[in-house]
């Protein structure tokens, strides 16, 4: 599918829960979020009709993503029923990583194409303060016992201002061996994260060359997401960057989203959407729901407008999208 600006759609975000095992700050407030009732979240089914609805229209990558997916009952079985479905290709999860270690074997059976893990540090009083949580240990095992499986694993780390700036250069180091990517997520002004503030861009690479030495860009695609590449001398894993803000993207946009409410999002950054849940539950055929798929492509703003203040901000927490 085409979009208004010539793009090709081939790329859904699924977010199958709002729930998550940890309070990142920069996503969820500690006190946790009201909860979602179960009967306002899309059924498994329901998101398959979607999701096939999609392939049909020649989406071909699909990211299941939260919350924390991996919270919700049936996962495994819904990646391979996903898997399955007709034009479906590359299915891949990003996780926070906590219970990870618990379904390797079970999502490499089922088909999974490969994982991103959030890891914003190795250090377990760091953990504690931006995941408000004590499971350090547990995602820690998640991501060393992830590297020694046949997955393709990326990390993804969100470098905050005050909080997590000397965990770039131990987090990149990951990338030395087994292939592992590591990526450091521009902070975008989503919902809590309007609170906080990112590390620039520049400040980062400054980092990692006076550690590592030349970052040279790489040509190489690994995922089907926005970040770019870079190689390092002795490394077999690539540095990557996402930058929202600092180096737009979105002339190279792919994507649609589908919330775990049912909403299908044209942009992470506005809150407009398409109300697929309401077609799915007011008996719509499977041509209602490949005409909300096109309706939602059809809303693609050229960019975000992360930097606007036209009062369409998207304002809900990250959690509630799916990243
Ligand atoms: P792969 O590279 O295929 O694994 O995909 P990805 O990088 O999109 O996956 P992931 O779920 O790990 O997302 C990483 C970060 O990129 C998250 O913080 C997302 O919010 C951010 N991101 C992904 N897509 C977009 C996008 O379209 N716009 C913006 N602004 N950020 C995005
Ligand atoms: N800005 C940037 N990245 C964010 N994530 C969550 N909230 C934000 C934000 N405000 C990241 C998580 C995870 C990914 C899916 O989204 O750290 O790696
Ligand atoms: Fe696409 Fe919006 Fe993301 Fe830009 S911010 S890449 S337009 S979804």
């Amino acid at each position: 599918m085409k979009d208004r600006f010539g793009r090709t759609i081939d790329y859904l975000r699924v977010s199958v829960t709002d729930r998550c095992s940890l309070r990142c700050l920069y996503c969820m407030p500690p006190e946790g979020a009201e909860m979602t009732a179960h009967g306002e979240i899309l059924s498994f089914e329901e998101i398959l009709r979607v999701c096939a609805a999609a392939a049909e229209l020649g989406v071909r990558k699909f990211k299941v993503t939260g919350g924390e997916p991996l919270v919700r009952r049936g996962i495994v079985p819904f990646v391979r029923a996903l898997k399955r479905v007709a034009g479906v290709g590359n299915v891949t999860l990003t996780t926070n990583g906590v219970t990870l270690g618990d379904f390797l074997d079970e999502l490499l059976d089922a088909g999974v194409d490969a994982v991103n893990v959030s890891l914003d540090t190795l250090n377990e009083a760091v953990f504690r303060r931006v995941t408000r949580s004590d499971n350090f240990e547990k995602a820690l095992r998640s991501v060393y016992a992830a590297r020694n499986t046949l997955l393709a694993l990326k990390l993804n780390c969100v470098p905050v201002r005050g909080i997590n700036e000397d965990d770039i250069v131990p987090l990149a180091e990951l990338a030395r061996e087994r292939g592992t990517a590591v990526r450091f997520i521009e902070l975008m002004p989503l919902g809590l994260g309007a609170k906080l503030s990112p590390v620039p861009r520049e400040e980062i690479f400054d980092r990692l060359q006076r550690a590592f030495g030349v970052l040279t860009p790489s040509e190489e695609r690994l995922g089907n997401g926005p970040a770019e590449y870079y190689s390092v001398a002795g490394f077999t894993g690539k540095i990557g960057f996402i930058s929202a803000l600092s180096h737009n993207f979105c002339g190279r946009c792919n994507r649609l989203r589908l919330t775990g409410t049912g909403l299908l999002k044209p942009c992470l950054s506005s809150d407009a959407g398409v109300d697929i849940k309401a077609v799915l539950r007011k008996g719509g055929d499977e041509a209602a729901v490949k005409r909300a798929v096109r309706a939602a492509v059809m809303l693609k703003p050229a960019r975000h407008d992360f930097s606007a203040n036209n009062g369409k901000h998207e304002t809900k927490n990250m959690f509630r999208i799916g990243g």
